[in-house]
């Protein structure tokens, strides 16, 4: 598939995905957001990535969902056919670790597909919120669900009912962001960690993932028994020989390949 709204780059076993609306600051819409669908699950099936950033640009990671192409839709059309973010989850299916790299804005639909991906790393210049009350909406893409797991209740419900915007400082600060860089330091930081997850055993950190996201979905007593069955599974995967036997035999791992 040729894509119109994506830049697709592989660094080695990584897969960098560039939203690429410019004019309209990565705006989603419904083409860009299938290209998306399209790309992470290639990927995800590609044998030799073992990780995938997802980026926009310098200015903008994305500013929500495509207000020109809502503007005018009723509740009959979004209802019936579950439109604007029917096809935004994809990216939640994706087994394999998605890291999102956000510089500038990452607002509305922007901030919610950035807390889609596993762990966001931000540029200093980025700026993250949930401004769609000013344009008579809800979130709709998870941002009243996820940003209180994320951040709390009181931060949650400030940015989401004032439209508040935050910076890249007060975004780590309170646990949406993992890394703030320099702007121009931005895909150096997000490429670098993109190689470090490659280069574990892959099978393993689809584990990881798992684990972690069923954190989300389930009690702790239920969420450590399913930690327990994976890292029993842990012992099924040859990277567990490799990585315990390189260990033991003081030699670094080879864990090209798991
Ligand atoms: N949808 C469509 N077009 C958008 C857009 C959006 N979400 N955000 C920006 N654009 C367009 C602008 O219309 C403008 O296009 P033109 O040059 O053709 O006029 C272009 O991008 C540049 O934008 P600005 O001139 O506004 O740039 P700025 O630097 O002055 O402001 C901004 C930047 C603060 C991000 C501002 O554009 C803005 O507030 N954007 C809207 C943010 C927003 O409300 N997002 C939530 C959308 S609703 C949603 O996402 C629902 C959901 O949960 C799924």
């Amino acid at each position: 598939m040729q894509y119109e709204d994506l830049i697709i780059e592989i660094h080695d076993k990584v897969a960098l995905i560039r939203l690429n609306r410019p004019k309209a600051l990565n705006a989603l819409n419904e083409r860009m957001m299938n290209e998306l669908g399209d790309a992470l699950y290639k990927f995800d099936a590609d044998a030799n990535i073992g990780c995938i950033i997802l980026t926009g640009s310098e200015k903008a990671f994305a500013a929500g969902a495509d207000i020109a192409a809502m503007a005018d839709y009723t509740y009959p059309d979004t209802y019936k056919d579950n439109y604007i973010t029917r096809n935004w989850e994809h990216i939640l299916r994706v087994r394999k670790p998605v890291i999102g790299a956000v510089a500038g804005y990452a607002l509305g639909g922007g901030c919610e597909l950035a807390m889609m991906c596993d762990f966001i790393i931000a540029s200093d210049n980025a700026k993250f919120g949930q401004p769609e009350i000013k344009v008579g909406v809800t979130p709709g893409a998870g941002g009243t669900q996820r940003l209180p797991r994320t951040i709390g209740k009181a931060k949650a419900m400030d940015l989401l009912l004032t439209a508040r915007t935050i910076d890249a400082a007060e975004a780590e600060r309170i646990g949406l962001v993992s890394r703030v860089v320099p702007a121009d330091k931005l895909m150096d930081e997000a490429l670098s960690a993109a190689a470090t997850i490659a280069a574990m055993p892959t099978s393993v950190a689809m584990l990881i993932k798992d684990a972690v996201n069923r954190a989300f979905e389930t009690t702790l007593t239920e969420g450590v028994a399913y930690e327990r069955r994976l890292f029993h599974a842990a012992f099924g995967t040859p990277a567990q020989k490799e990585g315990m036997h390189a260990f033991l035999e003081k030699r670094l791992p080879k864990f090209e390949g798991l």
